[in-house]
């Protein structure tokens, strides 16, 4: 693979990240550093970034008693802050409101209104604020179809892209691009809509005297642009340009993955390979919408109030237990429930009980039977049957190894679930081996066998997790990685429970 091109969604900065935004951009961080990492792609490139424009960043500055941009650049910090503390390798950070972003939206909008594929007409309708969407039938209860909040009466003229016009085009390109909408499940329900559907064009403007925090559109002094327009173009105006000839050039477009969350799966799914369409740019590969964390029955998020902070999440357990927590409890694409009982359980079996408690105990054996000299050489000629397993199970994973995220279907959770694997039977084996016994018969030579046959496996594993917990991954090279042993901390002390 020549490039590698990853993105996450642009998160609104009306209020401070939480733990589902956190989870896009851990996911996102994990496919990156593997295809660096383990695949050895050299031009891998990882965009994530803010989206700062519309009616709801601008009433949550009003109330603050702030101009947007002020507001803005304040909130901004707080994501940057939690993907620093997250480590989050991205390459590259957007905000809607960057003169690139803004000068590449404009342009775009001129070419398709040369084209014809934008036009100014009435608009009368329903909108939800919150989602900043329109609904052109409400239903009697004047409640938004997605979000179930109250929807606001609105009629004014606007300016609508053609979306109509390209609705074939679109149920070919995906009837013929099965991996162009993952999971599956996503990818039925899309193409089901669309043909059950027709598409109405979309409304791509705000009046000014009702919004103005947005990109003017540059052939109306009356309008700014519709948030979601302008947001969904970061993905491409953050790595390319348009030639004199109005055509799209980029080293790193079209994404192999775009990785959103089930809630934005329409603009992603259905306008976004449309606007490109119309732009005579291709579609990306593969749009991946993950499932929603929920508290109990209902989705966690901002407006609901049952958020749950990620920062606070780290201070209590640390950062690769919450990395590791989000990938190995669901499978990608799946809703999860989080719960305090959930993460305490898998922090303590998965992370202290198995990988620290195995970290820790070959620390000590190295300590114990041979001062700070590791050992690495392995009889390869006199090796018994266990240890003969062990490297087997790990040789098998390795040949597995390239692929153990079998992009794009994504699969973190059995890509754990087969290094746990490796993890608990380097356990079982110092159970069955029996150390202390070997040092007490001053079996020398088997002894020296047995410690670096765990060494080699411990170096492997610390190489094999380094996309999920980067950290760990670091700690335990530190300590065993080299010649000589450099013993840390415990990587995963015990947490009682609360309750
Ligand atoms: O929609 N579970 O921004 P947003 C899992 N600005 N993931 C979740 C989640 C949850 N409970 N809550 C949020 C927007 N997410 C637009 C996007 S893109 C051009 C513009 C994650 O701040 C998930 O990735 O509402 C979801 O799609 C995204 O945050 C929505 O973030
Ligand atoms: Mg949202």
């Amino acid at each position: 693979m020549e490039k590698f091109y990853i993105t996450t969604p642009l998160y609104y900065v009306n209020a401070e990240p939480h733990l589902g935004h956190a989870y896009t951009n851990i996911a996102a961080d994990t496919i990156a550093r593997y295809m660096r990492r383990i695949l050895g792609v050299h031009n891998v490139w990882f965009l994530t970034g803010t989206d700062e424009h519309g009616q709801k960043i601008e009433r949550a500055a009003r109330e603050l008693n702030l101009i947007p941009q002020e507001f803005v650049d304040k909130m901004v910090l707080k994501f940057k802050e939690l993907w620093e503390k997250l480590n989050i390798s991205y390459d590259d950070f957007i905000r809607t409101t960057e003169p690139r972003h803004v000068k590449f939206v404009e342009k775009v909008l001129e070419i398709l209104f040369k084209k014809g594929d934008i036009y100014l007409s009435d608009y009368q309708g329903w909108y939800c604020i919150p989602c900043e969407t329109f609904w052109t039938e409400s239903n009697s209860d004047n409640l938004c179809p997605d979000c179930k909040r109250p929807l606001e009466r609105i009629k004014e003229k606007n300016y609508f892209f053609r979306l109509s016009k390209y609705q074939d085009w679109l149920l070919d390109y995906i009837e013929k691009h099965p991996d162009f909408i993952k999971p599956p499940s996503r990818y039925g329900e899309v193409l089901s809509f669309l043909n059950l559907n027709r598409l109405n064009d979309l409304c791509i403007s705000r009046p000014k005297d009702r919004l103005s925090w947005g990109i003017p559109i540059p052939f109306s002094k009356e309008h700014v642009t519709y948030v979601w327009f302008d947001a969904l173009m970061n993905y491409i105006s953050a790595v390319g340009y348009f030639d004199d000839n109005e055509r799209y050039i980029s080293k790193w477009w079209p994404a192999e993955i775009q990785l959103i969350g089930k809630d934005i799966l329409r603009q992603h799914a259905i306008y976004w390979p449309i606007i490109l369409n119309a732009l005579g740019i291709q579609s990306p590969k593969t749009i991946f919408a993950h499932g929603w964390w929920m508290v109990g029955e209902s989705k966690m998020s901002k407006s609901k109030g049952n958020i749950v902070s990620p920062f606070e999440v780290i201070s209590q357990y640390s950062v690769d237990a919450l990395r590791y927590f989000l990938l190995r409890e669901v499978s990608f694409g799946m809703d999860g429930i989080f719960s305090e009982e959930a993460i305490l359980r898998r922090y303590n079996s998965d992370l202290a009980n198995d990988l620290g408690n195995l970290v820790y105990r070959v620390v000590n054996m190295i300590e114990k039977y041979f001062g700070l000299q590791i050992p690495q050489e392995i009889d390869m000629k006199n090796l018994d049957d266990l240890t003969n397993k062990l490297l087997i199970k790990m040789e098998d994973l390795v040949k597995k190894e390239p692929f153990y995220l079998q992009l794009p279907a994504v699969n973190f959770n059995d890509a754990l679930e087969n290094i746990w694997d490796l993890i608990n039977t380097a356990n079982k084996y110092i159970e069955d081996k029996k150390p202390w016994i070997l040092s007490r018969e001053n079996r020398i030579v088997e002894l020296r066998n047995f410690v670096a046959t765990l060494v080699k496996v411990l170096n492997k594993i610390a190489e094999l997790i380094s996309p999920f917990m980067p950290q760990t991954s670091n700690s335990i090279l530190e300590q065993i990685g080299k010649n000589s042993l450099k013993k840390g901390l415990p990587l995963f002390p015990r947490i009682d429970p609360k309750y």
